[in-house]
């Protein structure tokens, strides 16, 4: 692919084919992106990457927490105290639920907006909304997963590693007529991952990814968001 075709065919895949991914081309994939910078070359990430039966019990892990958390996340009242008292908060390293600085809140609302209208959800319509945002937990029915760490004593440094690691990754995917999704929202939760993999000391859970071959005929995959151009900072005069 040209290099311009290649920027647009990388786009956020959320509705995969079951159609599974082949070791080879995964491992090319996961070779590929090994070509990447890094700060002082320290690569201060470990995936952890799941497919067939040891994704299967991860989603499923996955989907018993969301649902189990419905309480908690619609703020009902004593629904924290619940929460602790039955051992169930986030197992979250970092906390994906914060609130946002207002100038990049009204970006995050924007885009909602949009991606909302083109999925037909009403603004009020909580349980579509709610059961569009449980396909997050779902790996959006993609046949690989990928769980990302970074090095807690390296941070910012292995995020930033890591975020150029994926955006690599990404590119090579969708050179190989893959889709990927990165799932922050994933890292609510690292239970389920920490169950199925051996995760070294000091390694936080940043995001998930799901990867997998894109559905074509799926309406939300026709859905892309704006790209609008860097922002750049005024230079003094
Ligand atoms: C680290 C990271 C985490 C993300 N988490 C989610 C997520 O949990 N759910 C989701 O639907 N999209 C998620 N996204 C996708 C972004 O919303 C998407 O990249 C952005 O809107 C731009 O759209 P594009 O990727 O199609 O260009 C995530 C992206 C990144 C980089």
């Amino acid at each position: 692919m040209e290099f311009e075709e290649l920027l647009q065919a990388r786009y956020s895949v959320r509705a995969f084919l079951e159609k599974p991914v082949s070791p080879e081309v995964l491992d090319a994939v996961l070779d590929e992106a090994r070509h990447c910078a890094s700060w002082s070359n320290t690569r201060g990430y470990v995936l952890a990457v799941a497919t067939g039966e040891r994704l299967e019990r991860i989603r499923a892990d996955y989907l018993r927490i969301w649902d189990e958390s419905l309480g908690l996340r619609r703020g009902q009242p004593l629904a924290f105290v619940k929460a602790v008292w039955r051992g169930k908060l986030p197992s979250a390293d970092f906390k994906t639920w914060r609130e946002y600085p207002p100038e990049l809140r009204a970006r995050q609302v924007a885009n909602g907006k949009r991606f909302y209208k083109h999925l037909g959800i009403e603004r009020g319509d909580r349980e579509a909304r709610e059961a569009q945002q449980r396909d997050n937990l779902k790996l959006f029915g993609a046949p690989v997963g990928i769980f990302v760490f970074v090095h807690q004593k390296m941070l910012p440094f292995s995020a930033q590693d890591a975020g150029v690691m994926l955006g690599t990754l990404m590119l090579s995917a969708a050179n190989r007529g893959l889709g990927t999704l990165a799932i922050g929202t994933l890292a609510t939760w690292r239970s389920p991952v920490d169950q199925e993999f051996e995760i070294p000391k000091d390694y936080a859970m940043i995001t998930g990814l799901a990867l997998g071959y894109p559905d074509a005929d799926a309406p939300i995959n026709a859905y892309r968001a704006e790209h609008p151009p860097l922002t750049l900072a005024r230079p003094r005069q």
